[in-house]
């Protein structure tokens, strides 16, 4: 436990939460997408779009479901064709992350978007990759990828694309599993994950968003996770929760998607205070910004200011982020000093 985080006032905690070094663990590179960007791109690339302007766009973004903000997000990736559209995508991204004091980021990728397109996953990666190299040079900014397997497909084709990605495997660190929840059980993906197990790729997968626990506890067991994307569904469940907190697996918990998705009714019902007084390792990530109303400080402010969670549990959302990350021990460590540092500075101040 931190020492200081008693000590801070509470009219610092906004400035806090936003100054506080973070990780973000659970993005999806094309819920970047800003609409004025989708415009650029689209313009770029002679693709057409059913909209015609960037209000109209904003405007359809009025989701009642998981499904319904889907099928504008599949659309809007359409404009992403050459590896300079991956890498512009990517390094907005970065930019903005490195604004809200992020120092660490694993983003998602969903190479079947593009390759159903016939663009290359090598585009794919190379733009994405190149980002990232950029992103610890120029920003200071650790990023790696994780490719995400879209589960309202088959797991043949899950193991199709993860035969065309693998000439790229130094340039992404795990695979995970997203796109439309139920009655498609994370078990329909049990072949693929073993042998991205047996590759040494770090495994996470999307359960418990709109998902019953049941899926999270068939991620864990079946696919062995390490870490639950979502998982607020966990609650529904006292021996999952028990077992959350006892192994201490991440849950990448997404408090604008929850709203904007309806998986909550408001930030105020939103449970994030619940698991993290159980002690889970609960996490804050912004799942699609461009989509859910902000980036991660936004995340931060708005979830705070609903639910009244206090400096320590800002302390202990910091230090989650990095315990669950694929990072060293080591960079941890250091880390989880400079949240210290961060902390000890706005106790004094
Ligand atoms: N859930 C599932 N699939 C997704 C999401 C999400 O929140 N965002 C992008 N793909
Ligand atoms: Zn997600």
């Amino acid at each position: 436990m931190n020492p200081h985080d008693f000590k801070i006032p509470a009219d610092r905690l906004p400035e806090l939460l936003c100054a506080m070094p973070k990780a973000e663990l659970h993005m999806h590179i094309e819920g970047s997408l800003e609409p004025e960007l989708i415009f650029a791109l689209a313009q770029r690339n002679g693709v057409v779009i059913p909209y015609a302007s960037v209000e109209e766009l904003r405007q359809a973004y009025a989701f009642t479901n998981l499904q319904s903000f889907l099928d504008i997000y599949y659309a809007g990736a359409s404009v992403l064709l050459h590896e300079q559209d991956f890498y512009d995508m990517a390094w907005a991204y970065l930019e903005r992350a490195a604004a809200d004091n992020v120092l660490r980021t694993e983003m998602f990728f969903d190479p079947q978007t593009h390759t159903a397109r016939g663009v290359d996953v090598k585009v794919v990666i190379d733009g994405l990759h190149r980002a990232c190299v950029d992103a610890e040079a120029k920003l200071g900014v650790s990023a790696a990828l994780i490719l995400c397997f879209l589960r309202h497909l088959s797991e043949e084709e899950a193991f199709e694309t993860l035969e065309q990605a693998l000439p790229y495997r130094d340039k992404f660190i795990g695979v995970g599993l997203d796109s439309s929840e139920v009655g498609h059980p994370p078990e329909k993906f049990a072949k693929v994950f073993a042998r991205c197990r047996e590759l040494g790729l770090h495994l996470v997968a999307h359960a418990g968003e709109e998902g019953p626990p049941a899926y999270v506890w068939s991620a864990l067991d079946v696919l062995q996770v390490e870490r639950i994307d979502h998982g607020v569904q966990s609650a529904k469940d006292p021996a999952l929760m028990a077992r959350l907190a006892k192994e201490r697996i991440p849950l990448t918990v997404c408090p604008l998607s929850n709203l904007k998705l309806c998986v909550f009714p408001d930030l105020k019902e939103h449970n994030l205070g619940t698991l993290l007084d159980a002690g889970l390792a609960a996490t804050v990530n912004s799942d699609d910004p461009a989509y859910f109303g902000g980036y991660m400080n936004e995340n931060f402010l708005q979830t705070f200011a609903a639910t009244g969670l206090t400096a320590q549990h800002a302390w202990q959302l910091a230090a989650n982020s990095f315990e669950g990350s694929f990072i060293d021990d080591a960079a941890k460590a250091r880390y989880i000093e400079r949240l210290n540092e961060t902390f000890a500075r706005f106790a004094a101040a």
